[in-house]
């Protein structure tokens, strides 16, 4: 495994603050927390277990999740294929994107042997039918009912069931392996989206006459510890398998799924630092144009715990406005946050649970980028 993968590794956060004093942000991985989750999935989801790369491509996080088990990843670039070719040696990657260029299907087939795609329109079916070889699998992503999570795909993915039929027999027609997949949407909120999505997903291979190869059902479980608790993740197992099994699909038809957020969110925490106080104001050094968007395109509520050294803070609570790095007057938390009155500069804040879709997508406008990264492992003395 890659050299990389080495970080520093603190016992806890506050060991990290001691001996760091950072002003600069740093994410502190847990990884026997990614493979925590990991393993709940793999003991209760009724079939196999990818991890979406896109959520959190660090390698520390990738290598947890190798180490719980996990042999598949779903991939959306060459540049995440080429990342997880070179980190693991016995893995699969899954080109799952439903838009992809000519030239990165050419070499993901010839330089990394990649034999799953997706399609959700004829025009890239097409694109595949030229390059992937007889052996390739092609899903075809399903459009599934909107409102259900917080991040909506099938706005921008997905076919309507009857194009999915004129797909599924098009692959079949072609010769390669038809394939179904759909994602009901990031940290959706209602299991039962599942079942509905399951429900299309029968009707299509009813109307088709087509037995598809595998059912991707995707990502979308939630990470828990959110304000915004939603249901345990045995809930969306019960109703992916109480559906399969309705459908006839258990022992007949695999499963797949590919969640991201789910694994990881709860395996990392962001340690900032408050560099000004004006009133119920806090300048962080870190924001939305860094670890910290989806606070603001997701309405995300992390928890936030006040961490100061020597001293102890006030146990009085107030309301703060949490201004990011930047010279941009947008780069602010759309919500207040309640922290101890006395919150002062030289505070930090550890925003935890925030492992998911935040140094994946940061920035770096304003040349203010997250590069610190350590480890936390409990059981060390
Ligand atoms: C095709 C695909 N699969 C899986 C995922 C991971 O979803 P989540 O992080 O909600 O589990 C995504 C996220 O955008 C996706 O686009």
């Amino acid at each position: 495994m890659a050299s990389k993968n080495k970080l520093r590794r603190y016992q806890s956060v506050d060991a990290m603050v001691r001996e760091l004093k950072p002003s600069y942000p740093v994410m502190c991985f847990r990884p026997d927390r990614c493979a925590d989750v990991v393993r709940q999935f793999t003991s209760r989801f009724p079939g196999k277990v990818m991890y979406a790369v896109k959520c959190n491509p660090h390698p520390i996080m990738l290598s947890a999740i190798y180490g719980a088990g996990v042999r598949s990843f779903d991939t959306a670039s060459l540049g995440e294929i080429a990342l997880i070719n070179e980190l693991f040696d016995d893995v699969s990657c899954y080109f799952n994107h439903p838009v992809k260029g000519r030239a990165a299907i050419e070499s993901a087939v010839r330089v990394y042997g990649i034999r799953d795609f997706v399609v959700d329109h004829p025009a890239e079916l097409e694109k595949l039918g030229a390059i992937a070889g007889a052996d390739a699998a092609v899903q075809v992503r399903l459009r599934t009912p909107s409102g259900v999570a917080t991040f909506d795909l099938s706005a921008k993915f997905g076919a309507e069931p009857a194009l999915a039929v004129e797909l599924l027999q098009s692959v079949a027609a072609q010769g390669k392996r038809p394939a179904l997949s759909f994602h009901v949407g990031s940290q959706c909120v209602v299991p039962k989206a599942y079942a509905t999505a399951l429900e299309i997903v029968a009707d299509v291979i009813d109307k088709s006459g087509v037995t598809p190869a595998y059912i991707n059902v995707g990502g979308g479980f939630p990470a828990c510890g959110m304000e915004q608790a939603p249901p345990p993740l045995d809930d969306y197992f019960d109703e992916i398998r109480e559906t399969s099994e309705r459908f006839g699909f258990s022992g007949k038809i695999p499963l797949i799924c590919e969640p991201g957020r789910a694994i990881v969110a709860r395996a990392a925490s962001l340690v900032v630092q408050v560099h000004l106080r004006k009133d119920d104001r806090l300048y962080l050094n870190d924001g939305i144009f860094g670890c910290l968007s989806e606070l603001l395109y997701g309405g995300i509520i992390p928890p936030m715990r006040p961490v100061r050294m020597g001293k102890s803070h006030a146990t009085e609570l107030q309301p703060f406005t949490l201004f990011g790095p930047t010279c941009d007057s947008s780069d602010v938390a759309p919500s207040q946050f309640a922290l101890p009155a006395d919150m002062a500069e030289g505070d930090w804040i550890e925003v935890c649970d925030i492992g998911a879709y935040s140094n994946a997508l940061q920035t770096g406008f304003n040349g203010f980028h997250t590069d610190a990264f350590v480890e936390i492992h409990p059981e060390l003395g």
